[in-house]
């Protein structure tokens, strides 16, 4: 079969459309993938009702990133892989052209690295964006290690449950928060050391008596909007705070007091600074690969769907009660 989700116009998971469409030949650096099942990404539900900030609307478009599949044909001057291999998307490209989404994507050889050992077809489809995401604010630059406290918020999303993984790998002690009191229990089991439920709980006075009144050392925030204040008011001193999200659809103010005064760093950061970067990148996906293969980062599904329930699987992945990856098998197979 060869079908592909395309969207021609912005709005709810019904604009999601299953159309037939021949598969894309290779150009020179591409790779042509059949796909076996597909991760999906909140970016995705923010590119489908038009709330996408990195890239400007243009439709009709595919759309998808994260994907695991076989190798069908390779363009000119690909090495890396060669068709019959097991492989995995990474997002390092636009969804326009390359959306993987379907029975087939066709996606620079930069965004093609084959499935770790051990791993399911699905399991394929459900590591890089998280555990590459978390790489850059967690390895690359916080360099976090045992003595550090890390606060992760939306824990339970599949970024944060990747980020909650990594962070424990280094040893650090990791806060986690969730609106969801139905999720403390899980984002427990998943290695947080304390979970805060706010508004509940008053997220900053909880993080300060988490810490013995000291704060975190590193954050690692997609919300952003008006809770900025709060993170800043429980951050240590010289901590830095990735925002790297805007789950918020509240204008974010400046905590500028805290800023000045606890010398503290602000920075936006998005995974494209690693796999844009073809040395960063080789190193993320080694050092990632390593411990996938090593059982210490585990990839955490939360449900699978079939392609034909495309709409219905967005419609989860807006609902907030996923914790962890929602992936669609499109290969019958697959497990
Ligand atoms: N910068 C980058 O490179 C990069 C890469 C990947 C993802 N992201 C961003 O990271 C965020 C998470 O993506 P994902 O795919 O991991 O998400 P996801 O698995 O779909 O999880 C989203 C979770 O966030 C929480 N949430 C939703 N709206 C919220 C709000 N207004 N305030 C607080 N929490 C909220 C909910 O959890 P609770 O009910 O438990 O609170 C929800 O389950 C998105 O904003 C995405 O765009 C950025």
């Amino acid at each position: 079969m060869n079908r592909v989700v395309r969207i021609h116009e912005h709005g709810g998971p019904e604009v999601l459309r299953i159309e037939e469409a021949a598969p894309q030949p290779p150009d020179a650096g591409e790779v042509l993938i059949r796909v076996a099942a597909f991760g999906l990404n909140n970016s995705e539900a923010q590119l489908r009702r038009g709330t996408y900030p990195m890239t400007a609307a243009d439709l009709p478009t595919r759309i998808g990133r994260e994907c695991c599949g076989t190798v069908e044909a390779v363009g000119p001057h690909v090495s890396s892989v060669q068709p019959g291999d097991i492989v995995c998307t990474i997002p390092a490209f636009d969804m326009k052209r390359n959306g993987v989404y379907g029975d087939w994507c066709t996606v620079p050889e930069a965004g093609v690295t084959p499935i770790p050992k051990g791993l399911t077809l699905v399991e394929g489809a459900a590591i890089w964006q998280q555990y590459l995401t978390a790489y850059g604010p967690l390895v690359l630059y916080g360099d976090v290690r045992a003595s550090h406290t890390v606060l992760i918020t939306a824990a339970a999303s599949s970024v944060g449950l990747g980020a909650i993984q990594l962070a424990k790998l280094r040893g650090a002690k990791v806060i986690g928060t969730t609106r969801t009191a139905a999720k403390r229990d899980l984002l427990k089991q998943h290695g947080a050391d304390h979970v805060i439920v706010p508004p509940d709980e008053p997220l900053a006075d909880r993080v300060l008596q988490h810490t013995g009144y000291r704060g975190f050392d590193l954050c690692m925030d997609p919300v952003a909007g008006p809770d900025i204040a709060q993170l800043a008011a429980c951050a240590a001193r010289a901590a830095t705070i990735f925002l790297y999200g805007q789950l918020s659809p509240v204008p974010s103010p400046l905590p500028l007091l805290d800023l000045l005064r606890k010398g503290l760093s602000i920075r936006g950061y998005t995974l494209w600074e690693i796999t844009l970067d073809p040395n960063r990148r080789k190193r993320a996906l080694d050092y990632i690969r390593r411990h996938i293969e090593s059982g210490a980062l585990r990839p955490i599904v939360d449900r699978v769907f079939r392609l034909d329930e495309i709409v219905a699987a967005h419609a989860y992945l807006e609902s907030g009660r996923q914790a962890g990856k929602i992936v669609v098998k499109v290969e019958e197979s697959a497990s």
